[in-house]
């Protein structure tokens, strides 16, 4: 599939089996997941577009490239959370947007309760991220507020992808690209991935 990117880099799969494992307790899953993620934005930005600019080094003026555009981060809250700080060790002057969703145990739809992005995102590359897609409700609802700003280039950054989320997030937005560390076999009935790593909010924040 064109627009999804399995991230195999031995780093990142080799954290990624220590986040899978239940023994992993919750300050170990937070620095972890830090790790992972600034590892998968390398690869993420690799083609991120540059511009020629002029510099002065210590020794003669010449042109140098940087970022064409800015920058912003958005975490679905709230475990999404647990990906800002990997993040910003690779762009720390990025802007942060935030959507709270959770979902329904029930009927496993996601409901949103906030929302605040940086007031220029149109203009901005957009990275949203939450660890995990499972039915892809939440990341479905999120690229739905994104456009809805006028965000016109998004790309979205997991750690696992259930293939059933991979698939309403592509049907319903075939231009975002999705980068995971993995995908998985499929959802449990409480909608869990399986195998998975579990609720990645709980293991986070030792909430359970
Ligand atoms: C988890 C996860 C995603 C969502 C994925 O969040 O962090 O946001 O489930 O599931 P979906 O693809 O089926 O929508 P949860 O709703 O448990 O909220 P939390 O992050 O606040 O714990
Ligand atoms: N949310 C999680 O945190 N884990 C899953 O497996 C599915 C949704």
């Amino acid at each position: 599939m064109d627009n999804l990117t399995i991230i195999q880099h031995p780093l990142v799969q080799h954290k990624l089996t220590q986040l899978r494992n239940k023994q992993t307790d919750h300050y170990t899953f937070r620095r972890l997941t830090k790790e992972l993620t600034a590892f998968m934005l390398y690869e993420v930005m690799v083609d991120y577009p540059t511009k020629e600019v002029a510099v002065e080094t210590p020794l003669m003026q010449t042109t140098a490239k940087k970022l064409a555009r800015e920058i912003s981060f958005v975490l679905i809250l709230r475990a999404g959370l647990g990906m800002l700080d990997g993040l910003l060790e690779l762009v720390p002057t990025a802007r942060v947007g935030h959507v709270g969703l959770y979902r329904d145990e029930k009927t496993l739809r996601a409901v949103e309760y906030y929302k605040k992005f940086p007031e220029n995102i149109a203009e901005t590359g957009v990275i949203l991220v939450d660890p995990m897609l499972a039915t892809g409700g939440s990341a479905v609802a999120a690229v739905d507020l994104l456009k809805e700003a006028g965000v016109q280039e998004i790309k979205f950054v997991c750690m696992v992808a259930a293939p059933e989320g991979i698939e309403a997030l592509h049907k319903r937005h075939p231009d975002v690209h999705i980068y995971a560390a993995a995908k998985d076999q499929r959802l449990n009935k409480n909608g869990y991935i399986l195998p998975g790593l579990g609720d990645a909010g709980d293991r986070l924040f030792g909430t359970k």
